[in-house]
């Protein structure tokens, strides 16, 4: 689905392992933002019944950032197909044949179940790896070389795009066709805490740098009134 407003760009990350924590802030964010995202965390503490509960009709990205043998990754995106995901995501560093078949088993699953196709994301270099971290794992660095090297192999493999932080937009532009897909965290309004991220940028920034998706969780879940911040971010976007 192509968004029509600025918020439905926005996917809220509700990380936590509170089932009512996360339903209630989903219903509260209800219509100020485009969809939420579920992670690891969420998905380990509740499980697939969770992610129905606090999902239900809200978009989805359930950023579980699967990574293995092929037939395994295949057969994680075909169940997580049956939880109705706009938005899914594997590591693009488990190679092409891995992302192919993550594509190739969203685009069948969706098919079998009669629901719209998943986006197939990939994760290229985790932003908490710097260029020693990447030498350590026997990635050839820098770590800005390697974004583009798996960004390229992702777009090569059929996936519809990529994970990156908002320094990464403007080269993954450039190197990767204007279809693909580019899902930023690392968002924060010039109002908001930093907290742990540390480059970041602001959520008109981030789109006027070629972004299509943003992925915001503190400042507003951590917000006094969660509601009001994603008014505000709304607002500062259409404004
Ligand atoms: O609270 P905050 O806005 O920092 O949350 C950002 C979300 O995006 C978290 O769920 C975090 O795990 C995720 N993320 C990130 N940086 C990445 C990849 C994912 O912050 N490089």
């Amino acid at each position: 689905m192509t968004p029509d407003e600025p918020k439905d760009r926005i996917y809220v990350a509700l990380d936590t392992q509170d089932l009512t924590r996360a339903a209630n802030l989903a219903r509260a964010l209800a219509g100020l933002v485009g969809g939420v995202k579920l992670g690891k965390e969420f998905f380990t503490a509740q499980g697939p019944d969770g992610v129905r509960a606090v999902a239900g009709g809200e978009r989805l990205f359930l950023d579980l950032k699967f990574h293995d043998i092929p037939n395994t990754v295949a057969g994680a995106v075909r169940a997580a197909v049956h939880l109705r995901p706009a938005i899914l995501n594997v590591h693009a560093s488990g190679g092409r044949t891995m992302m192919q078949a993550a594509a190739e088993a969203a685009r069948e699953a969706a098919e079998d179940a009669e629901v719209p196709r998943p986006l197939v994301l990939g994760v290229t270099v985790l932003t908490s790896l710097d260029d020693d971290d990447l030498e350590a794992v026997g990635q050839a660095g820098p770590a800005g070389d390697q974004v583009l090297r798996l960004a390229r192999l992702a777009q090569e493999s059929g996936l519809d795009g990529v994970v990156c932080s908002p320094r990464e937009i403007a080269a993954l532009r450039r190197a990767c066709d204007p279809a693909f897909v580019l899902l930023v965290p690392g968002i924060r309004p010039d109002w908001a805490a930093k907290g742990d991220q540390k480059r970041v940028t602001t959520p008109a920034e981030a789109l006027a740098a070629g972004a299509d998706y943003l992925v915001i969780g503190r400042p507003i879940t951590g917000a006094e009134d969660p509601a009001a911040a994603a008014r505000r971010i709304d607002r500062e976007l259409a404004g």
